[in-house]
């Protein structure tokens, strides 16, 4: 089977999973992370090199304050209960999107496991967290522009390989498979660049509920693809 090298994961559906049961919104997040923990585990079995997972989006900003602080103390608790599964596998921990609007505490937590886990390969996994592609794109813009303007590039030098050394991904492969869950048609305002030739999937199957065989299906299916690259 082919294995995808870099898997890439809207994680949507939460909230219906929660409201089908009677149940309150949390806890569908909280079911949520348990999912995460268990699609970690699945990809070191399987040799998936590189996963990254949409957490929170900059329009998520716009949620109730109560489910905000929900989701950011679940993000906390994971980094807390899982530190020995990244050491113990070498995986990567990596955060992507806005940190200054990360609160204090956390992106400290966020940037000493960032250190510790550095030297790791087996596994990098991307945090997507108050991540939107179209300020990644405009931060590697800036970048470029001040570079250029400082004189320290030429903007005829400017290719792909520069500009996506200057995104949040900067160095690692782009995604082979974008899985979204939850049965919506769309992105999202994710990694719209690193997307570009992607094999897309998306499943019914809420979030919560994306278990070992749902995992399967979407490698199988990915696996049968024909990527052509625009070749032939
Ligand atoms: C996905 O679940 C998690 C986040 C966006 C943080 P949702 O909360 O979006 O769940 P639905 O889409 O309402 O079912
Ligand atoms: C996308 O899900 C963001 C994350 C999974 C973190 P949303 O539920 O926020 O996306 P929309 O609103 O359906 O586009
Ligand atoms: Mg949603």
């Amino acid at each position: 089977m082919n294995i995808p090298k870099h898997i890439a994961i809207i994680m949507d559906g939460n909230g219906r999973w929660a409201e089908k049961r009677g149940l309150p919104k949390v806890i569908g997040h909280k079911q949520g992370v348990d999912i995460v923990k268990n699609t970690v585990k699945l990809c070191l079995k399987t040799g998936v090199q590189y996963l990254t997972l949409y957490a929170f989006s900059t329009e998520n900003w716009s949620r109730p304050d109560s489910e905000i602080k929900a989701l950011f103390q679940l993000l906390e608790n994971f980094i807390d209960n899982e530190i020995k599964l990244f050491h113990d596998n070498k995986i990567k921990f990596c955060i992507i999107g806005e940190r200054s609007r990360i609160q204090k505490d956390l992106l400290a937590k966020v940037e000493k496991t960032e250190k510790d886990t550095s030297d790791y390969h087996d596994l990098t996994l991307n945090i997507a967290l108050s991540y939107g592609a179209r300020q990644e794109i405009l931060n590697a813009a800036r970048i470029l522009a001040q570079d250029a303007k400082s004189g320290k590039i030429d903007p005829k030098d400017i290719d792909e390989k520069m500009f996506s050394s200057n995104l949040y991904t900067a160095g690692q492969p782009d995604p082979d498979l974008l899985i979204r869950t939850s049965g919506e048609m769309r992105v999202s305002n994710f990694l719209l660049w690193q997307i570009s030739y992607s094999e897309l999937y998306v499943t019914e199957t809420l979030w919560p509920d994306f278990d070992e065989r749902e995992f399967n299906k979407a490698i199988e299916t990915y696996s049968k693809r024909d990527r052509r690259f625009g070749g032939r």
